[in-house]
């Protein structure tokens, strides 16, 4: 292990600016950020010509440990986010067995101990019937609820189960948000269909509304500390806009890299299958409201919802193959295509993928290049120009809805804790990652606006 690490001369971002300066660390903390440092270190890193980002923060991946082993687990998952500048994630419960009670996070947290190479975190998956597991258990970094099912069995969506959570819970809640009534209609309609497009047609715009309405309605009544993962509508993002002063207190939203980068029908002509994910990629009134939100702020971080599944199951026809796509490997280098592109600053960037999610998950420690911060980080190559291909995938899944697509902004090496775990396609396996402690505050339902 590396006690003490001094980058030297590397290129920091400050308010606006991109700057020159030191940042030395020891016992996997950052110590001092200047322009210029003499402190002596065990290992020196002179990189003047890259950018020194924190860590990425991926608070929405499906590593599927355990249960579904050929698809992640939380050692090859934990890999392909190293290898994309991602150093802390929060793992979601749908595994098999599903993360339903305290054993079960026990044991999911002590594999990622032994396992993972970066930090982690997960959230426990309510049920109808676990009140007791979601309120007992403790340092996670929620409970998630399938208001609407989707891949796995778990789902609650009747009106008491779900007021009785929202009456009880004592940390963050969140929601895959589609109403599970109007897809089951909607699922009945189009029955027997292999047209993929219809996928949005039976996961509609009106279940994403319905189903958001309604919990935010049920956290302001509670005032419960909600968090609506990833966003897809127009209407939701209308509706959280128009009521944002009443909500920021309490609700927190995030959107995906690939509801921002893709959008129907194109995505299906290319993808087919490869391109269903829940709830859906929509058209482009959707998408053009999903970037109007983030930019206003009403949207304050970007995840990833990593849903890796192999080649020859995403291959199979529709209504047989599953949803979900993998991300947690190139969700920094497409936001920096985007900064590159002019849609976004570099501060942008760096806020969506760090320092928002850690503000929204009141995680302690992370997020900033700022003394007493956890030195989890991120050597980027800004002026490096590449093309995502298949043979390069790290995540056991295999492909990439990417692939094909140049990106301007690549992660060279990931630090975690201190540690070099990953630098130009090399892993170093012996670091391993913390499990991350989250603030009582999030316990105490406070959301800090930007
Ligand atoms: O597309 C999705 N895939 N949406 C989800 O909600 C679950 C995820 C998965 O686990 O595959
Ligand atoms: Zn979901
Ligand atoms: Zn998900």
């Amino acid at each position: 292990m590396i006690e003490s690490v001094l980058f030297k001369g590397v290129q920091l971002l400050k308010g606006q600016d991109i700057v020159t300066g030191d940042v030395w660390i020891e016992a996997g903390k950052i110590k001092a950020v200047q322009p210029q440092l003499s402190a002596s270190a065990e290992q020196v890193i002179h990189e003047p010509n890259l950018l020194l980002m924190p860590g990425v923060i991926d608070a929405h991946v499906h590593f599927r440990d355990p249960g579904h082993a050929h698809k992640e687990t939380l050692y090859s998952g934990s890999r392909a986010a190293a290898s994309g500048g991602v150093t802390t994630f929060f793992d979601m419960p749908n595994t098999n067995p599903a993360t339903t009670t305290l054993a079960a996070m026990a044991q999911k947290k002590q594999v990622a101990a032994e396992t993972s190479l970066v930090n982690y975190n997960f959230f426990i998956g309510a049920t109808p019937h676990n009140l007791d597991d979601l309120c007992q258990v403790e340092n996670v970094a929620g409970i998630k609820i399938y208001v609407g099912s989707s891949t796995g069995d778990l789902l609650v969506d009747g009106h008491e189960a779900l007021s009785q959570i929202f009456a009880s819970a004592n940390k963050l809640i969140a929601v895959h948000s589609e109403d599970e009534a109007t897809i089951r209609a909607n699922q009945q309609q189009y029955q027997g269909s292999e047209n993929v497009s219809d996928h949005n047609r039976v996961r509609s715009p009106e279940a994403a509304i319905l189903c958001t309405q309604r919990l935010c309605e049920l956290a302001l009544a509670h005032q419960q500390r909600l968090h609506i993962c990833h966003l897809t509508t127009q209407e939701e993002a209308e509706y959280l806009t128009q009521n944002w002063a009443q909500f920021q207190s309490v609700i927190s939203t995030e959107v995906t890299p690939q509801h921002l980068h893709f959008v129907a029908p194109d995505l299906y002509e290319k993808w087919g299958t490869f391109g269903q994910i829940n709830p859906p990629i929509r058209d482009q009134r959707h998408q053009d409201a999903l970037w109007q939100a983030l930019l206003s702020g009403v949207i304050g971080m970007i995840a990833t919802d990593h849903a890796p599944h192999q080649v020859s199951e995403k291959a199979l026809p529709y209504g047989q193959a599953p949803s979900g796509m993998p991300g947690v490997e190139w969700v920094l280098p497409v936001m920096l295509e985007y900064m590159n592109q002019g849609r976004m600053s570099l501060a942008q960037v760096s806020h969506w993928l760090s320092a928002g999610p850690a503000q929204t998950f009141g995680i302690l420690n992370k997020g900033h290049i700022k003394p007493g911060y956890d030195a989890d980080l991120v050597l980027v190559d800004l002026s490096a120009n590449r093309e995502v291909t298949r043979e390069q995938c790290v995540s056991k899944c295999g492909w990439s809805p990417y692939e094909g697509l140049r990106l301007r902004g690549w992660p060279v090496a990931t630090m975690v804790n201190g540690q070099v775990v990953y630098r130009e396609g090399d892993f170093f396996e012996d670091i391993k990652g913390k499990e991350v402690q989250l603030s009582p505050q999030q316990m105490r339902n406070q959301v800090h606006s930007n």
